[in-house]
């Protein structure tokens, strides 16, 4: 009797997978003449990002998806914007998923099984196809005019419940 409600104990334990509280971005700022990559401002907001989710940060950032790149250099911006951050915190980017296979977001995001939390960061519409795959129902579209907020997605991943603001100094505050 003890050892068996022992082993359920047990299993229980090894049974819980990774919950990761998921935490979903916009690449940074585009250029005003329509050419690949960051803008100044883009670039500086990857830098602030080192700081928002950093080694000192409470988000606990163990794993960081991006949309992946082309090699004609389309689709960079949300590689680029959190590299710096990625470098900080001494992890790879995973770059597996096309910009449109928002399944493949949502396999990686349930098959994770390594510590801490995840980030997300990619195009802003497709920001909403990608909750959709998690299994948000109910959410506002990621506006396109800004830039700066994080969608909190905690496990289950079925309800954004905080938008907050990056807050990046001269980006988002004076
Ligand atoms: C467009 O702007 C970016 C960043 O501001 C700059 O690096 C790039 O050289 C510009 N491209 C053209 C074609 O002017
Ligand atoms: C992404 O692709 C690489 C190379 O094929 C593979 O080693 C890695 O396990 C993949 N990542 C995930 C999360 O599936
Ligand atoms: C997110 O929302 C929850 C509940 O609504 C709140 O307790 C928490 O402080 C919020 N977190 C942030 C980072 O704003």
């Amino acid at each position: 009797m003890v050892r068996a409600l022992l082993s359920t104990l047990l299993l229980a334990t090894a049974v819980a997978a990774a919950e990761p509280t998921v935490y979903l971005i916009r690449h940074g700022e585009k250029p005003s003449n329509g050419s690949d990559g960051l803008s100044a401002a883009g670039l500086e907001r990857a830098e602030c990002l080192t700081h928002v989710f950093g080694p000192e940060s409470d988000y606990d950032i163990g794993f960081i998806m991006a949309e992946q790149p082309k090699s004609d250099g389309s689709r960079q911006r949300p590689y680029d914007t959190v590299l710096p951050l990625a470098e900080e915190l001494g992890l790879t980017i995973d770059t597996n998923c096309t910009k449109k296979d928002y399944d493949c977001v949502a396999d990686t995001v349930e098959n994770y099984e390594g510590e801490g939390n995840i980030l997300i960061c990619w195009e802003h519409a497709a920001l909403n196809n990608i909750v959709e795959a998690l299994g948000v129902s109910s959410y506002s579209n990621y506006p396109s005019d800004a830039y700066n907020l994080i969608w909190t997605d905690p496990y289950p991943w079925t309800e954004i419940t905080n938008v907050t603001s990056e807050d990046c100094p001269g980006l988002d505050t004076d």
